[in-house]
């Protein structure tokens, strides 16, 4: 065995303020996958994330859900580790940005930073809401585009012709807050000197800490020269406050890394390790960051730069990969693609997932396509259709036919070697991030496997009674051979790999690929995975649409009255749509989420649940007894918080909803056309 690594390794920490989606999942795929193999390999190796809790975006949200940020961002964090636990992500600790240790060490950061004479400080000039009484970042300013003269572009770009600028050229801005036009004001802020770094960055991006594509990129920058970096944001703001500077918080950005130090030295006090042997400057143990191309100046230039000159290690490598699209197009709500983590779980198992995403991953930037008929097909084919397969071809023969113990010795030497020491290219992949190299070597074996398989014939032989001991070092071969593949698959699909395991009777590690089970007892054979049905897949394309109309659309996104009228419809359609009066005999608030109400629906002698955003503008008990309009036919939807069984009308936005009801007089079940 190679020399056992220290390796520290941390993924992108996810936003306090939405769900995770499919691209989230990538990203905390790729990196669980690298941390399991390197545990497989006898490596040390944590693996540490958290929510990053701070600023605006979370301010602004718990504000719209009236209620506290600390409370919005433990709502988040419960979420987000659900999803993390049901994707098999192995973080060995979830922590928060919002936390003592966040805090303790971004001072100390900071601290070291002003003593070094790395920060600066200057008046800036700002674009302020004096409504709300809040600075405007960029984004949340609106108006038209000085060159294109598109209305309702954001302050810093615009959607419709590219064109970048300053939020102050826009013609007309208001505030997207508000909708008042902001004021300009001057506010004192704290700089990062950024621009001390660059000879040192120069380097250090040159070091191998980042792949090449990245570094030539980096490059462009560093040479057309860096500039100091904000990293001081003015009350209101969520987060922490600067030492010696009332009302003056560190940006988002600030904090955010050093939640990889927080995370890491809360999992230090739970289990006694050595916070230093991991940070310290001149730590020998490895660090690495997985994250996804639009975060890599935070990582790869502030970053580092932060870090020694507040005499810290800096990451081994920043490990950065390309954005998911779904059936070769950028995820989109109204397609159905913008497909939530929590909704793909409720409709397949994540490992199809996880195995699909490894046998794209590179270790390129390169953005990953996430085709759904691919995705079935591959899944299907491969894990299916040639790993389980051989197990379950080769099983019945030893547990009839032998009491489940293998053969004493390998029918095939040379076949058997083959697969063992193609373990050793497959380690290399994965080290190497080159998932999708790693995968094809294992299905070339996969496939070796079966043709033995195929060209033995076990089952015709198996009805010559003579034949008894050829059948069984046949099979045991098989069965040995599928235990080198699922030990190889083990960091993509752990959990099947554990099923294996219990059906092999046997641990399955790096180590142990060298020798072969001989004279060994297995387990019954259970089917280790079902098909991908594509029904299902389809189904959670339908529910990340209707998900997405219902909630973002009727209630988050505001007013509809601009958008433009839908495609024509002829009759037909119109009447397939069944809508019936309904009266509400019973309506409730649901426990955990903050816009539902959940209906009871009288439609004349048939009742059903449906769960309504409406909540923000009724009283639940206001509404018992009334009388309204449903969609009747519907397929049920499942959500987070049960079944809905149809949709109530309503009209509105974020500053009303209007319920639909029928005149008086109109009876439940009534239908409407
Ligand atoms: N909070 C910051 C990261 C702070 S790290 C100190 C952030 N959060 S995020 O929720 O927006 O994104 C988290 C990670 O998910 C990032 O690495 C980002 O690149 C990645 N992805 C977000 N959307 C993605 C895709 N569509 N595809 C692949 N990865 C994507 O950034
Ligand atoms: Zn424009």
């Amino acid at each position: 065995m190679t020399k056992k690594r220290q390796i520290l390794v941390t993924n992108a920490l996810p936003y306090a303020n939405a769900a995770l989606h499919l691209g989230h999942i990538l990203e905390y795929t790729q990196t669980d996958v690298w941390v399991r193999f390197q545990r497989m390999r006898g490596h040390q190796c944590y693996y540490v994330s958290a929510d990053d809790a701070h600023g605006t975006a979370i301010m602004l949200k718990a504000d719209e859900k009236g209620i506290s940020p600390e409370q919005h961002i433990a709502d988040m964090r419960s979420i987000h580790e659900a999803d993390f636990r049901d994707f098999h992500i192995s973080v060995d600790n979830y922590h928060s940005t919002h936390s003592d240790e966040n805090k303790q060490y971004a001072e100390l950061i900071y601290n070291r930073l002003v003593e070094n004479d790395h920060i600066a400080k200057r008046e800036i000039t700002q674009a302020f809401d004096a409504e709300k009484q809040l600075f405007l970042a960029d984004r949340y300013i609106k108006g038209t585009c000085p060159k294109c003269k598109a209305e309702d572009q954001y302050g810093d770009n615009c959607e419709a012709c590219g064109a970048t600028y300053s939020p102050t050229d826009l013609i007309n801005p208001v505030s997207a807050l508000s909708g008042t036009t902001p004021i300009e004001k001057q506010s004192t802020h704290y700089f990062f000197k950024l621009p001390e770094f660059t000879e040192f960055l120069k380097s250090w991006t040159r070091s191998g800490a980042v792949q090449d594509e990245v570094a030539n990129k980096l490059g462009e920058w560093l040479e057309s020269g860096l500039q100091e970096w904000d990293i001081s944001r003015d009350a209101p703001y969520f987060g922490f406050e600067i030492p010696n500077a009332p009302n003056k918080f560190f940006y988002v950005w600030l904090d955010a890394p050093i939640g990889y130090m927080a995370s890491f030295k809360n999992l230090c006090d739970q289990q006694n390790l050595d916070f230093d042997q991991f940070w310290a400057a001149d730590s020998s143990a490895e660090l690495y960051h997985f994250i996804g191309k639009d975060i890599v100046n935070f990582h790869a230039l502030f970053w580092p730069a932060m870090l020694t000159s507040a005499n810290f290690r800096t990451p081994t490598k920043v490990c950065v990969h390309g954005f998911v699209t779904v059936n070769g197009k950028k995820m989109s709500k109204s397609r159905g693609t913008f497909i939530n983590a929590r909704c793909y779980l409720d409709h397949l198992n994540p490992e199809y997932l996880r195995y699909y995403y490894a046998s794209k991953l590179t270790a390129s930037v390169e953005d990953i396509d996430l085709n759904l008929e691919d995705f079935i097909q591959k899944v299907n084919s491969d894990l299916v259709g040639k790993v389980v397969n051989i197990a379950s071809r080769c099983a019945k023969f030893i547990t009839k036919g032998n009491d489940g113990i293998l053969s004493t010795h390998i029918a095939d030497t040379a076949l058997w070697q083959q697969v063992s020491d193609a373990g050793n290219k497959i380690a290399e992949h994965y080290e190497q991030r080159e998932y999708s190299k790693a995968i094809r070597e294992i299905m070339a074996q996969a496939d070796a496997a079966n043709e033995y398989i195929a060209a033995k014939e076990p089952w015709k032989l198996n009805k010559d009674p003579s034949q008894q001991q050829q059948v069984q070092d046949i099979c045991s071969l098989g069965i040995n051979l599928f235990r080198l593949l699922l030990t190889y698959l083990k960091p993509v699909i752990p959990t099947m790999a554990a099923d294996g395991e219990a059906f092999l009777n046997d641990q399955l590690t790096w180590e142990s690929i060298k020798q072969p089970l001989v004279g060994h007892q297995i387990n019954n054979f259970k089917p280790l995975l079902q098909r991908v049905e594509k029904e299902k897949v389809d189904a959670m394309v339908e529910a990340s649409k209707q998900e997405v109309e219902q909630t973002t659309k009727a209630i988050l996104e505001g007013p509809l009255a601009d958008e433009p009228i839908a495609d024509e419809i002829n009759f037909d359609d119109f009447m397939k749509v069944d809508l019936r009066v309904a009266r509400i005999v019973k309506a409730e608030a649901v426990e955990g989420a903050d816009k539902l109400l959940a209906l009871t629906l009288d439609i004349g002698g048939e009742t059903r649940n449906v769960f309504s955003g409406i909540k923000s503008s009724y009283q639940a008990t206001d509404l018992e007894g009334r009388l309204t309009v449903m969609v009747a036919n519907l397929a049920p939807r499942k959500m987070r918080f049960g079944v809905s069984e149809g949709m109530v009308l309503a009209a509105g936005d974020d500053n009303g909803i209007y319920l639909l009801s029928p005149d008086s007089g109109a009876e439940p079940g009534q239908r409407i056309t």
